[in-house]
């Protein structure tokens, strides 16, 4: 995303009013795309960012309100040492980086997952951004790191018990709305479309709870590779589907 870069107009054939209004994405495939190079897996790590980047100019632009990325799960430090070193020092560098944009171009950021556990110098540049870009009232663009959904229930079903035991709630006070408070991502409202890239048609234990009624929309492109025009199918594939939430 640059500071001044000219507008990208919503492609002719998609509904403004039929874009979804929360994209959530599995950016897989970083270490195939990497691989078929000839390059080491973090190279396509690196590659990854621009096209996240490009990612949230394009949703800005075409008017999704918000995005949400999923950068590295509870299960990614099985990963090699390295691999999950160079992943922390990028996120490091790349939010340094990226701030004095972020706030030029409105985008309110947040971070979920359990975010205690990453390196204290990361922590503190998802802190500062989190507080600087608080009252951005442009995109909401959420990063999942140290993110895992069976985590998250968790750690909501802990906090509940808590306020059970200490007579502050009512187990039959318990329902949708309270449980969703106390997960990460209250206050977000649930993705209407997930993208995975690379092929793979799973979960990975993404927004578990939050993808109840998601569409998912899966292409075999890696990360690096997904583009504007990959970003412009997937949303005309939403557009062709209908929800029926269960009804008839
Ligand atoms: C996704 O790409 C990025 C992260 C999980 C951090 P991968 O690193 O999983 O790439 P592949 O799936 O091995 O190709
Ligand atoms: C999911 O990708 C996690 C992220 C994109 C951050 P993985 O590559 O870790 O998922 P699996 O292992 O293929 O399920
Ligand atoms: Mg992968």
């Amino acid at each position: 995303m640059t500071a001044k870069h000219t507008v990208l107009q919503l492609p002719t054939d998609l509904k403004r009013d039929q874009l979804p209004k929360h994209v959530a994405v599995i950016m897989d495939g970083n270490g195939r795309w990497a691989k078929r190079q000839g390059l080491p897996r973090i190279m396509g790590h690196r590659r990854g960012v621009d096209t996240l980047k490009e990612l949230l100019r394009c949703c800005r632009d075409w008017g999704v309100q918000a995005l949400t990325a999923y950068a590295f799960s509870t299960e990614n430090w099985g990963r090699p040492l390295e691999e999950v070193e160079f992943l922390m020092t990028l996120f490091e560098r790349v939010l340094r980086q990226e701030l004095r944009e972020m706030m030029q171009e409105n985008v309110c950021i947040k971070f979920v997952g359990n975010l205690g556990a990453l390196p204290r110098s990361l922590q503190a540049e998802i802190e500062r951004s989190m507080l600087e870009t608080q009252d951005n009232q442009g995109i909401c663009f959420t990063v999942a790191t140290n993110y895992g959904g069976r985590q998250e229930i968790l750690r909501a079903c802990r906090a509940i018990a808590i306020q059970v035991q200490q007579g502050l709630v009512q187990p039959e006070d318990i329902d949708e709305g309270l449980f969703e408070r106390h997960l990460y991502t209250a206050g977000i409202r649930d993705p209407d479309l997930l993208i995975r890239t690379s092929g793979e048609m799973r979960l990975s234990n993404f927004l578990l709870w939050q993808m109840a009624y998601s569409e998912i929309y899966v292409t075999d492109t890696l990360w690096p590779d997904f583009d504007r025009q990959e970003f412009h199918q997937a949303l005309a594939a939403y557009q062709q589907r209908e929800r029926r939430f269960g009804k008839v």
